[in-house]
Parts: C-alpha cells; sequence; structure tokens
C-alpha cells in the first residue's frame, strides 16, 4: 500500500527552558537550576514526531533571518523532514520562554515569523506537491485566518486534515467543517463548545461537536490517557511513567497518531502508538529532544 504523506502547517519556535524550584513573585528575582535551548513550537514538534515515525513529512511554515532559524533548519533536517518550502522572513524566528517547575511548564511565546507566515507562502506548494489521501496537519500558532484557508484548502485537495487547537481559542470554530480528525486537550474542548469534558457529558460533547461539523474528536486528557468521540466513545488509558517535563507531550501524540494512519493503522491503532509515545517524551526534558524514534516505541509496546 502506498504510504500517504504528511504536511504539517504551522509554527517553530526555540525554546528557551529556565528550569526553577519555585515560581518568580513580582519584583522577584531567582536562579534556574537548569537552561536549555532547544527546538520546539507545536507545528513543528507534531512534525518532528511525524518524521521520528518514519513517514514522509513536509513542513511549511517561518522562520527569521538569525541564528535560531539557522538552528532550527538544521535540526528539521537532521530527522529527515524536507525543509525546502520553509519561508525566511526578515523578522526574529518564534521563540517560546518556558519555565519548568516540578514536571509542568507556563509557556510564553513571541510568535515572530510564525505571525507574518501567510496563505500564499503555502497555498500553491500544497497545491503542487500533495496528492489527494495525504495528510494535513495544523494547529494554532500561526494566524487563525491562515489556518483556516489551509484547512479549506486541503480538504478541496482531498486530504485528510487533521487540527490541533492549540492554543485554545473560539475564532477556529467555524473551520471545523474542514476538519477530519480534531485533537484538543480538555481546556481547548471546553473554549470550543462550552463543555468541561468528563466522563458524564462525553455524549453530549461529541454530539455538540459534531454540531460544529467535527464528526471525528479526541481529547488528550494528559495523564489520564485520551477519549474518542465518534459514532462509539471510547477511553485509552495513559501509562504511569515518571514524568519530568510535560513539554511537546501532546503534540508527539498528534504527530505519532498522523504518521501511524498515514502508515495505514486504525485510529484505535493509532492512538495506543501515540499513548505510547507521549509517554516516553514526559520522561524526558525539551521539546523536540524527547519524541522518541518509531523503534523506541514498539519497544515500550513490547
Ligand atoms: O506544545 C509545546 C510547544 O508550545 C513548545 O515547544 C513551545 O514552543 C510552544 O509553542
Amino acid at each position: 500500500m502506498h504510504m500517504k504523506r504528511i504536511f504539517v502547517m504551522g509554527s517553530m519556535n526555540m525554546d528557551i527552558v529556565f528550569e526553577v524550584e519555585g515560581l518568580p513573585k513580582n519584583g522577584e528575582t531567582i536562579n534556574a537550576k537548569d537552561l536549555l535551548v532547544n527546538p520546539g513550537g507545536k507545528g513543528a514538534n507534531q512534525a518532528v514526531a511525524a518524521a521520528k515515525q518514519n513517514v514522509a513529512v513536509t513542513m511549511l511554515g517561518a522562520i527569521g533571518n538569525d541564528q535560531f532559524g539557522e538552528q532550527f533548519l538544521a535540526e528539521l533536517k537532521n530527522v529527515g523532514i524536507n525543509a525546502q518550502f520553509v519561508t525566511r522572513k526578515d523578522c526574529r524566528t518564534g521563540v517560546a520562554g518556558v519555565l519548568l517547575h516540578q514536571g509542568d511548564n507556563r509557556i510564553m511565546v513571541y510568535g515572530g515569523a510564525n505571525s507574518v507566515y501567510s496563505f500564499e507562502d503555502f497555498a500553491d506548494i500544497l497545491t503542487k506537491n500533495a496528492e489527494k489521501g495525504d495528510i494535513f496537519v495544523t494547529q494554532l500558532e500561526t494566524n487563525i485566518d491562515v489556518v483556516c484557508k489551509g484547512l479549506k484548502l486541503a480538504k478541496e485537495l482531498g486530504m485528510t486534515t487533521i487540527l490541533n487547537p492549540a492554543p485554545a481559542s473560539q475564532q477556529i470554530v467555524s473551520a471545523l467543517k474542514y476538519c477530519d480528525i480534531v485533537i484538543p486537550n480538555e481546556i481547548e474542548a471546553e473554549v470550543l463548545t462550552g463543555i468541561l469534558p468528563c466522563k458524564e457529558n462525553y455524549a453530549e460533547l461529541r454530539d455538540k461537536f459534531k454540531k460544529l461539523g467535527a464528526s471525528c474528536v479526541i481529547i488528550t486528557c494528559g495523564n489520564n490517557g485520551s477519549v474518542y468521540l465518534s459514532d462509539d466513545i471510547e477511553l485509552f488509558g495513559a501509562y504511569e511513567v515518571d514524568a519530568v517535563d510535560t513539554t511537546a507531550a501532546g503534540d508527539t501524540y498528534i504527530g505519532v497518531l498522523s504518521a501511524s494512519l498515514a502508515k495505514g493503522y486504525s485510529i484505535r491503532d493509532a492512538i495506543k502508538y501515540a499513548t505510547a509515545a507521549s509517554a516516553i517524551a514526559v520522561t524526558r526534558k525539551g521539546a523536540q529532544r524527547s519524541i522518541p524514534m518509531e523503534k523506541e516505541v514498539q519497544e515500550f509496546l513490547k
């Protein structure tokens, strides 16, 4: 069977991670116990997660004209991503300041080149290079208007469209009708539907999403696993692991799920692989550097 290709349209940020023992108060200066600079950004993280599962991935997005941009490109190529269409803008590459505290993170993003990436930057490229059945993956760290147009075009091209509506925004609701699979976390699901997910309301939530145009939704629930909402409703538990950094756990899930679908796996098997991969990712610090390779996921599942 022909393996489908993945096109990820989204953000690229250099993550500057300060690991701290406590959070600074207003006016206070504290020492960080560790500093890590590594490539991140929801779009690129998802692209890297998919590429590490040995599927063909093309990155559509923008970097700036600085050193972070250079470093970023090198890393994408290093994991085998087709980065030939990455646009270079005359500004800074996106930067994320991450405060890592007791395994959890607080993130501030400066959009930089991501904020000026336009639909025109990739519309022709996608039209010329994507084939019917290929997979289009996107998130909300580039302009939402660009994401909406991208999803619409991908659908017109006959692609399978996967949206991770993160960071949460109501503005994407009108584009849910172009999405084959929507993968929010619990907060994002609440922002889109007005319903905070819990066991008792999964059916109501499924119906609400359906009304908004999304008939296949997977809600990621951190260490509680994920919930598949379609005609059936199914819970997938998470693995118990010692988490040191949850950054990019959701991105790992989405990238690996997309890669598994590209390989022709069923949605349930794809969720299984994605769950295992994100369990591994949280045991390692950083964003892209924490994402496991295909072999590691297979070993873990044994
Ligand atoms: O989802 C995690 C990512 O969010 C980080 O890598 C950071 O860049 C922010 O975009």
